[in-house]
């Protein structure tokens, strides 16, 4: 009987890894030639060098072998900053991600006191404004990716009166224009997001950014969807590997119930089905963290009206059926 002991990273060996496993040191696949009729004792599954013991009972002939395992190792939860984390979308990523703690290191980044005392936040929620720099600097220090879900809110003119019928104005504050919160903003969350070496970025933008004429960009003549698109343009140009989300009109309804429709270049506004209910807006970005069929990519993205068709389970396929870059 002879003993064989191999110890290669030359492959036939396959691993299945979760996809956010880059800081295990997993085997994503090594290759073992080992004698024929063997044993096998797989002493260590997560190192880049996997030793293998194999006893040849009869002619110690060479012969490849399959074997598919699961990675033994526990890949560390990533560390997620949600900026707008008390928005309405931004505060259901945020808590989607408290409640996938095997997987994420939840954070937040607020305006305000009332804002993190309205989500529950503790250390792990930061204050600051997103046009000042140095305010986002502690909160971007250490994560692996940032979903961004601040944008400028317009407000309602007083005096409307909706018994009177017509249309109620909208202005945007002094210093919270559009080009302030959604260019400039959005431009100081990437680039400290890069000096912190983030992995990934998702942003939630809007669709009808193709069309100048869009009536949202009327609203207090700020443009709203062009300085959206610039801070899109930017984050493309990043190098950072990303994804935007280009949502329909949000609704608040339940989540995780109706068929997603993905799109590009406004085209699904031209279609019936133009909106999305929050929690699944929500649900795509924390897909996308840990899919890499996300990455550098920009969807536009919609629902199927509750009822019709098939509600989406699979965010690879999902993904998958995205081919634009921006
Ligand atoms: N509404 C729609 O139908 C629609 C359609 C398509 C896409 N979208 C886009 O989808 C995204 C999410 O929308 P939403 O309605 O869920 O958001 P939202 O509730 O309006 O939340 C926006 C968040 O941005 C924060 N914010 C604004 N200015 C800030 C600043 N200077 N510094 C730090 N934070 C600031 C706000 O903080 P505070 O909580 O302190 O105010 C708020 O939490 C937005 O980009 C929106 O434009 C919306």
């Amino acid at each position: 009987m002879a003993m064989m002991t191999t110890t290669t990273t030359k492959t036939f060996f396959y691993t299945q890894i979760p996809a956010n496993s880059h800081k295990s040191g997993a085997v994503a696949s090594s290759f073992v030639s080992v004698p024929h009729s063997s044993s096998l004792q797989f002493r260590s599954l997560v190192s880049d060098s996997t030793s293998i013991s194999a006893q040849s009972k009869l002619t110690g002939k060479l012969r490849r072998v399959s074997v598919v395992v699961s990675a033994a190792a526990t890949s560390e939860p990533l560390t997620v900053l949600v900026t707008g984390a008390g928005g309405r979308t931004g505060q259901i990523v945020y808590k989607k991600l408290k409640e996938r703690s095997d997987q994420f290191v939840a954070r937040g980044l607020v305006r305000t006191k009332e804002s993190k005392e309205k989500i529950n936040g503790e250390d792990e929620v930061f204050i600051g404004d997103i046009r000042d720099p140095e305010a986002i600097a502690p909160a971007v220090e250490g994560i692996d990716a940032l979903v961004i879900l601040t944008s400028a809110v317009p407000q309602m003119k007083p005096g409307f009166d909706p018994s009177k019928g017509g249309r109620p104005e909208f202005y945007f504050e002094d210093g919270a224009y559009p080009e302030q919160v959604d260019w400039i903003g959005q431009k100081n969350q990437i680039d400290a997001a890069k000096a912190a070496g983030v992995k990934q970025i998702v942003l939630v933008g809007s669709m009808g950014g193709t069309n100048i004429n869009h009536p949202l960009n009327s609203i207090g003549n700020a443009n709203i969807l062009v300085w959206k698109r610039k801070a899109e343009q930017y984050l493309a140009d990043s190098g950072i590997p990303y994804t935007i989300i280009r949502a329909g009109g949000l609704q608040d309804k339940e989540g995780g119930i109706r068929e997603l429709l993905v799109g590009k270049d406004d085209e699904l506004l031209e279609t019936e089905t133009r909106t999305i209910a929050r929690p699944d807006v929500a649900e795509v970005c924390v897909q996308a963290l840990q899919l890499e069929e996300a990455k550098f990519k920009a969807l536009d993205l919609a629902s199927k009206p509750e009822g019709t068709g098939t509600p989406t389970k699979d965010f690879k396929a999902l993904f998958t059926q995205v081919t634009t870059k921006f």
